[in-house]
């Protein structure tokens, strides 16, 4: 039976907690954001020249629901070039946004009161979405002490007849794990919709760039985006790469609820396939110093870190030496000192001791952050 009542939604923490911030900011205080996984990096200038040059040329209309040819035909040599794989642009749907593009993969892959297994820690919204679109839940949790890898065995143990769906983030907010190769084989080969949100895909510090598709070309669903390894989060473009069968679908979704994606921006992130591989490299060497800062400083207070953060700008904390309750924990830190951590409630029942860090910020703004937390567990926690 269709449940037809409104679902009911929890915030998005992390969100709560910058617009905190930014009430504060607006008072004049001077916070440092560790919460928002948003890339403080700048825009890349060949991403601003082209959107400029289609503001110039007018090329502001709507454009064709599935997106421009161009960025797709870009998208799909990319795959090419990266892995060897062929996927037709044909194949490809841009999005407003890759929050969108899991929209649409969701609704053209699975019915009303399917289930759809997530990955505990999660990302905030994948429940939320799966809520709002009627579908169920069900949690599979990873753990610290397994490098937050996904059991296959363990998993094949909750798929039942209703489970339709998976979604799986690799690398993964809040961890920045990635799953192994073996992991991503096997889980293409279960019976169920796989959708795996590849966002964070080229941000991996010591781990080869990867993606589902090379183990199931045909039949994985692909949601990416632009936000974070392009620091576009406001330009609100991501992309969908779907089955041949369910195309057509998504596309009348798209049609029907969103037109199509940002004219300009689509134009603009054509730029992002010219940026040179030194400047890719740099950010990862900037993240890496970042990442290895804090672990390190961070063992200094006692909070460490047990497993290997490889990639996407996250850290995970597990701060039981210093609470049970990191919620209020975090809106106290922010409140005495005007450090913004996200609390580890967002990402799960389970992590009411954790805070997650976001590194994607400059040094300098690291070592500030970490200097604050220092102070407030000295100074507030006995
Ligand atoms: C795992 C994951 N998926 C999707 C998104 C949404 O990104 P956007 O809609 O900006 O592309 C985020 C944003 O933080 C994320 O962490």
């Amino acid at each position: 039976m269709t449940n037809l009542s409104k679902p009911e939604i929890s915030p998005f923490i992390v969100m709560e907690i910058l617009e905190e911030a930014q009430k504060l900011e607006k008072m004049g205080k001077r916070i440092i954001h560790f919460e928002i996984g948003e890339p403080t990096e700048e825009v890349d200038e060949k991403i601003i020249k082209k959107g400029l040059k289609a503001l110039k040329d007018k090329r502001y209309k709507y454009t064709s629901s599935l997106g421009i040819h161009e960025l797709r035909k870009l998208i799909s040599d990319d795959y090419k070039i990266n892995f060897d794989l062929n996927i037709e642009p044909e194949r490809i749907i841009i999005t407003s946004g890759s929050s969108t593009a899991i929209l649409l993969a969701i609704l053209s892959s699975t019915k009303i009161n399917d289930e759809i297994i997530i990955i505990d820690p999660h990302y905030p919204c994948y429940p939320q979405i799966i809520k709002i679109l009627g579908r169920n839940i069900k949690i599979f949790k990873t753990y610290e002490t397994d490098n937050y890898q996904i059991d296959i065995n363990e998993l094949k143990k909750i798929i039942s007849k209703k489970t339709k769906g998976l979604i799986v983030n690799s690398p993964a907010n809040p961890t920045g794990v990635s799953q192994s190769d073996s992991i991503l084989k096997k889980l293409s080969k279960l019976n169920i919709q796989i959708i795996s949100d590849e966002i964070y895909q080229g941000l991996s510090i010591d781990y080869p760039l990867n993606t589902i598709l090379k183990h199931d070309l045909t039949n994985s669903i692909v949601v990416n985006g632009f936000s974070k390894y392009y620091s576009m989060t406001g330009w609100r473009l991501g992309y969908i790469v779907m089955p041949k069968s369910l195309i057509r679908y998504a596309q009348k979704l798209q049609q029907n609820m969103f037109i199509c994606a940002p004219t300009i921006s689509q134009h603009a992130a054509t730029g992002c396939y010219e940026i040179t591989k030194k400047n890719k490299d740099l950010l990862i060497k900037k993240y890496k110093k970042n990442r290895d800062f804090l672990i390190k400083e961070l063992s200094k207070m006692n909070i460490n870190i047990n497993y290997k953060p490889d990639s996407a700008f996250y850290i995970f904390c597990d701060m039981s030496n210093y609470t049970k309750n990191s919620l209020n924990l975090c809106k106290d830190i922010l409140d005495k000192v005007g450090l913004a951590l996200a609390p580890g409630i967002d990402f799960g029942e389970d992590y009411k001791k954790f805070v997650r860090i976001s590194y994607a910020s400059t040094f300098s703004d690291i070592q500030k952050g970490i200097t604050l937390l220092d102070s407030y567990l000295k100074k507030y926690i006995k």
